[in-house]
């Protein structure tokens, strides 16, 4: 075998010249790893931050010494929602493509690709660009009034750019949101883009117009009724449609109240405005001439109104059967009611003497004479034997609290009935409280018995 000889010592050569090919071999592998890798795969990673946006971009070069094959992949992420519209329309015009919810720009080029990573490399280490937005990133135009560009500042190398592609879908009569686009070309496959957002606004008020006075009054128990308004907007036009009223007048409560109206335009500007209506109190009835007592036939009649109660019965042989306007009247109120989606059946009308007689020994076998006198009138002294009269509804005490008997205690009157025994007036008409019987007086008595808050007796003053 080959040997040396140094001083003493005697060495291998071979195995020298095996391991010194095995520490080459290993050198070469890393060699290749960490130096000849990066000539076929490099990678540029790089975030341009613009003004309202992020581009996050990763653009990878494959090979490019050899094919001269690009693959650039951007992943466009905006932060705010209005830029990224506009964005993305310009980037999918640039070549992007949509892809789930990223914007993919992915190009294959032979040829000027290699140009291109060579002015991108450039443009890198030698361009220095100032490009920035003159004025606000953000401004708001009032409606109508003329947009003023305020351009931007872009220079590169500390040369003015000349060529600044404008793009605007800014449209100055309309209310909304616009965005306005500056595109410089840094080298022909590098561009830099801002954006400037322009808020088209209203803020100018509606305007509420009363029809009538700004302060009103009305009678005790009278039905507010509403003379009107209007609504006009610079903006939107007329917007009466919109007006909102918020009426808490009760007239059943003398007092002061206050009618709110207001509207809101597109722009969300708010207007209200009040009117003041004023309940009167309840006019207090005062006896000024003692009322008419008139007997007719052995009816009575009292300022013209027939009465019939405890005290003025009617002649046994008084047989009117049912008064034919009492009974229209009656079919316009239970179809008023129908329309609330209330019943109010006819349980009894017209009653002759006869049948009041039976009714009556009916109920004094039931619960004796005493009992029966609170809730039945004797034979000659119903209101059902005029044919003015009816129970409605339900005859029953539980009748008092259904809807039923709440909406005939406010409406009947419209109508031209009265509740004729109301709750807590059985001193005054002797019998308990019955929510279902009416009695028809016409639409105008009726009405002011209603608003008196007194029984027909009360009323005419007989008491
Ligand atoms: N229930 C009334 C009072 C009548 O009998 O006429
Ligand atoms: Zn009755």
């Amino acid at each position: 075998m080959f040997t040396i000889r140094i001083g003493n010592k005697k060495i291998k050569l071979l195995n020298w010249l095996i391991f010194l090919i095995f520490v080459f071999l290993i050198i070469y592998i890393v060699g290749l790893i960490f130096f000849m890798l990066p000539i076929f795969t490099k990678t540029y990673n790089y975030k341009l931050e613009k003004e309202n946006y992020v581009i996050n971009s990763k653009v990878t070069f494959k090979n490019v010494w050899f094919t001269c094959k690009e693959k650039q992949e951007y992943v466009i992420k905006a932060e705010d929602k209005d830029i990224y519209n506009v964005l993305e329309k310009d980037l999918i015009n640039d070549g992007f493509k949509k892809r789930k919810n990223k914007l993919i720009k992915i190009s294959k080029s032979l040829g000027t690709c290699k140009d291109d990573r060579i002015t991108y490399d450039k443009q890198h280490s030698s361009k220095y660009v100032l490009f920035k937005l003159n004025g606000k990133k953000e401004e708001n135009l009032i409606y109508g009034n003329n947009y003023v560009e305020n351009y931007v500042i872009a220079k590169i190398n500390n040369k003015k750019v000349k060529n600044i592609i404008i793009k605007s879908n800014l449209n100055e009569n309309k209310v909304g949101k616009y965005i306005i686009s500056y595109t410089i070309n840094i080298s022909p496959c590098y561009k830099q883009r801002l954006y400037r957002k322009v808020n088209v606004i209203d803020d100018e008020k509606p305007v509420i117009s009363l029809i009538g006075e700004k302060e009103m009054e009305i009678e005790y128990k009278d039905v507010y009724k509403e003379p009107g308004y209007s609504a006009t907007d610079n903006y939107d036009g007329n917007i009466t449609n919109k007006v909102n009223v918020k009426n808490k007048i009760n007239s059943k409560k003398p007092g002061t109240y206050e009618l709110v109206y207001s509207v809101k335009d597109s722009s969300s500007n708010n207007t209200s405005i009040k009117r003041i209506v004023k309940v009167k109190e309840k006019e207090i009835k005062t006896i000024k001439e003692k009322p008419q007592i008139k007997i007719k036939d052995g009816i009575t009649y009292v300022n013209g109104v027939l009465l019939v109660n405890k005290t003025h019965c009617l002649p046994k042989d008084y047989d009117p059967k049912v008064n034919k306007t009492a009974l229209k009247a009656l079919k316009n109120m239970q179809s008023a009611s129908k329309v609330v989606g209330l019943n109010l059946p006819l349980i009894s009308g017209y009653r002759s003497y006869k049948t009041q007689n039976e009714l009556y020994k009916k109920y004094v076998k039931k619960d004796g004479e005493e009992k029966a006198n609170t809730y039945s009138a004797k034979p000659g002294c119903s209101e059902h034997q005029t044919g003015l009269a009816f129970d409605i509804g339900k005859v029953d005490s539980s009748f008092a609290n259904t809807n039923e008997a709440k909406w005939i205690m406010e409406n009947a009157h419209l109508y031209g009935f009265i509740v004729r025994y109301p709750k807590d007036k059985t001193n005054v008409t002797g019998y308990i409280y019955e929510p279902w019987h009416v009695r028809y007086l016409g639409v105008d008595i009726a009405t002011k018995v209603w608003k008196s808050d007194l029984t027909l007796e009360e009323y005419l003053g007989i008491n």
